[in-house]
């Protein structure tokens, strides 16, 4: 949410700026903006409604110059996407730019201070009040900009991640943080870039040194990187090394990002399962439940916090683990969690899962789970994330980057190291038989290949999409296993298609749902054969009794659902503790091409972002 970047070197800031921004666009592209320091330290501020493409039309025959720079591309919270509230906003006197991610919750407050103090603001933005405030500190206390900011932000409410550049100081770019995340790369030629993530940095360096919440980084021309916190405490900059590679930004031949993601499920299942899921020595290795083992042997309840695809894939793991390990599950919205006073005990497990790892929402209901001094666990893609780092102990998804905003490898990856964990946790516990046990593990080996074979029925659902492309609704239902999946296909066609879709378990249908169907309602059924065939058999029977248009996914071989379906998509026959990894293909595939029928943007769909940072 708000991509964030900057830069300080010896190189012009323009060029790292654009291609930092084109990269950041999946965390927001209402409107994008730049400030850099011209010759004679003049402050220049450039900004436009739309994408990062349009700013660089704005600025192409006068390209800004300078070799310290932010820059900055917006997910509106406070005020419409305009250029007037784009980033960055300067402060009333123009002496310095300021780019945010995150919410000043107490900018009305601030904003009476400042409007006494005879500051006219020109944004509907909590940023421009933030820029405007450190401004006042500054001029009315004489500080320089870090100490000032150090001062300013005390007086701040809510979450930032900000950049700072004060046109008195072309030398020197000035960060801070507090429940955002800010990530600082250390270059080799006394060369700095900032990022609200790693994507815009891995081009330039791979050492990088993650803010941490109240603090304030100052860095310099001559390579000097000192941070304090707000609360004045020195801190020694930890440099880290990170793994990401370029190439995996890249849309790599594909027509979207989405479509890539997909495709690379084969290798992101296969990555997170590998060196968990040992097949020939029959075993599963998970060494961040084992280093607590303590805690996951006295549970008597896991609770799973997350939101939108992550709460679905935590929705398949309390099947998993009240199948496999005989734990009670609850799975809970992470934004509701927190604020209904929960009652937690100490033997509790609490699973966060989360792709970005800096989902606000997850990270509070994290916090408050540990406050109440629960054990946490964490399930996370992106490594060093604000969730990796808060969690007890944890496990890495492997998926690698997942840039279109509709998530896809990052849940059937997340799927697969829940089911990894479920059988460790089962195992260990003595309550998964050896036959299962074994089953699943080869099972769970031969997903990737499935998967594979599952990636062939995309031209066939890419003619189903045709029929469904005009919908204006849909329903998709599931049950068992299948039931958070078909939650899983109606999110996925409603973010990038903006096709009204419900996810419900296909029995609850006849209490309720079941009324709007006609002959203009696409039904997308879940019907692979499990425990439940037969009952999802005679849901299926109700739909067609109504006129419904029927599109089941069914397991190889299947007759019984084909004969009355209008149109079937097979996948390969699978334990049905697995088959969420090989359903979830087709209904990515046919989100896909209905939003791509529907000329909707894919990667970037309309009010939403890739990783949201705000409550
Ligand atoms: O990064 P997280 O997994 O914590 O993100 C949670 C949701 O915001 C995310 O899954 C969102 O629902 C996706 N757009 C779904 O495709």
């Amino acid at each position: 949410m708000c991509g964030i970047v900057g830069y300080l070197g010896p190189k012009q800031a323009y060029p790292i700026l654009i291609d930092g921004l084109t990269r950041l666009e999946y965390r927001g592209y209402d409107s994008a903006g730049i400030a850099t320091l011209e010759e004679g330290g003049k402050l220049r501020v450039e900004k436009k409604e739309g994408k990062v493409a349009n700013l660089e039309a704005h600025v192409a025959e006068d390209i800004p110059k300078g070799t310290v720079g932010i820059g900055h591309t917006r997910w509106a919270t406070h005020g419409p996407p305009s250029d007037r509230n784009a980033h960055p906003h300067a402060g009333s006197k123009g002496r310095i730019a300021v780019i945010h991610n995150g919410i000043i919750e107490n900018y009305e407050s601030l904003k009476d201070l400042l409007s006494d103090r005879g500051h006219t603001l020109v944004s509907d933005t909590d940023t421009e009040v933030l820029a405007h405030f450190i401004e006042e500190v500054m001029t009315s206390t004489g500080l320089d900009l870090p100490e000032a900011l150090r001062i300013a932000l005390k007086e701040v409410v809510g979450a930032y991640a900000i950049v700072v550049l004060d046109q008195s100081q072309p030398d020197r770019l000035v960060a801070a943080r507090k429940a955002s995340p800010l990530v600082i790369g250390v270059g080799g030629k006394n060369d700095f870039f900032v990022g609200s993530d790693a994507t815009p940095i891995v081009a330039h360096t791979k050492n990088v040194v993650y803010l941490e919440d109240e603090e304030v980084a100052t860095m310099t021309r001559d390579g000097k990187l000192s941070i304090r916190t707000i609360g004045d405490a020195d801190v020694t900059p930890e440099i880290q090394a990170i793994e990401l590679e370029i190439a995996s930004l890249e849309k790599g031949g594909y027509e979207h990002f989405m479509l890539k993601e997909i495709y690379e499920q084969p290798r992101s299942i296969r990555d997170s399962i590998r060196g968990r899921v040992n097949l020939q020595r029959g075993t599963t290795t998970m060494s961040g439940i084992d280093e607590n083992w303590g805690e996951w042997e006295k549970a008597q309840r896991i609770l799973i916090l997350g939101c939108g695809t992550s709460w679905h894939a935590g929705l398949v793991a309390e099947y998993l683990f009240e199948s496999l390990a005989r734990i009670p599950v609850e799975v809970e919205y992470a934004s509701e969690f927190r604020y209904r006073n929960p009652i937690i005990r100490d033997t509790d497990v609490v699973l966060a899962i989360s792709q970005s790892g800096e989902t606000a929402d997850t990270l509070a209901a994290i916090r408050s789970a540990k406050d109440a001094g629960a054990h946490i666990f964490g399930v996370c893609n992106v490594v060093g994330s604000s969730i990796a780092r808060e969690t007890d102990a944890g496990a890495y998804t492997h998926a690698g980057p997942e840039i279109g905003v509709a998530s896809t490898k990052a849940f059937t990856a997340q799927v697969a190291v829940l089911t990894a964990m479920a059988l460790h946790v089962g195992r260990r516990l003595g309550r998964v038989d050896d036959g299962v046990f074994m089953r699943l593990v080869s099972g769970l080996d031969n997903i990737p290949g499935l998967v594979e074979q599952c990636l062939e029925s995309a031209p066939a659902i890419g003619e189903i999409a045709k029929l469904f492309a005009g919908a204006e609704n849909a329903l998709y239902l599931g049950r068992g296993y299948q039931f958070p999946v078909a939650l899983e296909g109606a999110l996925k066609l409603k973010e990038i298609s903006y096709i009204h879709a419900e996810g419900y378990p296909a029995a609850e249908m006849k209490h309720g749902p079941i009324a709007l169907i006609d002959e203009d309602m696409p039904v997308i059924f879940i019907a692979t054969q499990d425990d439940v065939y037969e009952k999802v058999v005679s849901n299926i029977q109700e739909v067609k009794a109504r006129g419904g248009q029927i599109l089941a996914i069914v397991t190889e071989g299947d007759t019984q659902v084909k004969s009355l379906a209008d149109h079937t998509v097979e996948v390969p026959r699978a334990h049905e503790a697995l088959a969420p990894l090989l359903t979830a293909i087709p209904m990515q595939l046919l989100s896909y091409h209905i939003a791509l029928l529907r000329g909707c943007n894919v990667d970037q769909p309309r009010n939403l972002a890739k990783s949201v940072t705000v409550e």
